[in-house]
């Protein structure tokens, strides 16, 4: 089993420790990147990822091993502390690169045998805003299971967290990997997922993004063939 972490911080604070225990508990193989250290573009707005292809990127090369353990992996856990209520910016910055797979665009039919996970923590508050912020992409990206975890951890450094709190944490972690672990390789999309990829669908039988229709086409999506299927 192959689990990704994309940690929305470079530092090892609680955010990063919750996400690596959690692999840990999994088992299997992790790979981790660190955002800004591994990815720290800003988007630029030239769209060129949604009407010329995602290769035109001018950060294709510096995403590309991103991408491709997003591709490679059964997992992919997203981590960000709560930095004002919402994801850090690294987080946000590198989620931007990957519009061109949202559900509207061209979405990667691996994604839709996947199970994803937020994680977030925050002083006090801001983990459901956060964690949102990452679902909304892991959604749009077609991730078939998605599970959010948020706490609040009254504490900036991991050593300061309270041995309650963090035995709370391991008690989840626990339940958390065993449910990860049996649901591996039998994860389907819910009726909210199906529902939008048809939306979707008939929005590129209408189409207005000829890269986009002629990806669809392709797959065979705008005709009998779904990405779950494959
Ligand atoms: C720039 C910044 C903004 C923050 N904003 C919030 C916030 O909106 N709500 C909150 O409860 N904590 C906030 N915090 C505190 C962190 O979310 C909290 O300490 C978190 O657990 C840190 O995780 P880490 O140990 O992985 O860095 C903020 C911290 C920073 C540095």
């Amino acid at each position: 089993m192959k689990t990704l972490i994309i940690n929305g911080q470079n530092h090892q604070g609680s955010t990063y420790h919750i996400g690596k225990e959690l692999a840990d508990k999994i088992g299997g193989e992790t790979k981790e990147f660190f955002l800004p250290k591994d990815f720290g573009e800003f988007c630029l707005g030239c769209t060129s990822c949604f009407t010329k292809g995602e290769d035109t990127c001018l950060h294709y090369e510096k995403l590309k091993p991103i991408v491709d353990a997003l591709d490679e992996a059964d997992v992919v856990i997203l981590t960000s502390p709560v930095y004002v209520m919402h994801s850090t910016g690294s987080m946000k910055a590198f989620l931007d690169h990957l519009g061109y797979r949202w559900m509207v665009h061209r979405p990667e039919e691996k994604m839709f045998k996947k199970q994803g996970v937020c994680i977030s923590t925050a002083a006090g508050a801001g983990m459901k805003s956060t964690n949102k912020d990452m679902a909304d992409s892991l959604f749009n990206w077609g991730i078939a299971k998605i599970y959010k975890y948020g706490m609040a951890v009254a504490a900036t450094s991991w050593e300061d967290v309270s041995e309650k709190k963090m035995a709370k944490i391991h008690k989840d972690m626990d339940r958390l990997a065993a449910d990860i672990k049996s649901n591996n390789g039998n994860v389907k999309p819910g009726i909210k997922l199906k529902a939008w990829f048809m939306l979707c669908r008939f929005i590129q039988k209408n189409g207005y993004n000829p890269k986009d229709m002629e990806y669809w086409k392709h797959k065979g999506w705008t005709e009998g063939n779904r990405p779950w299927k494959a």
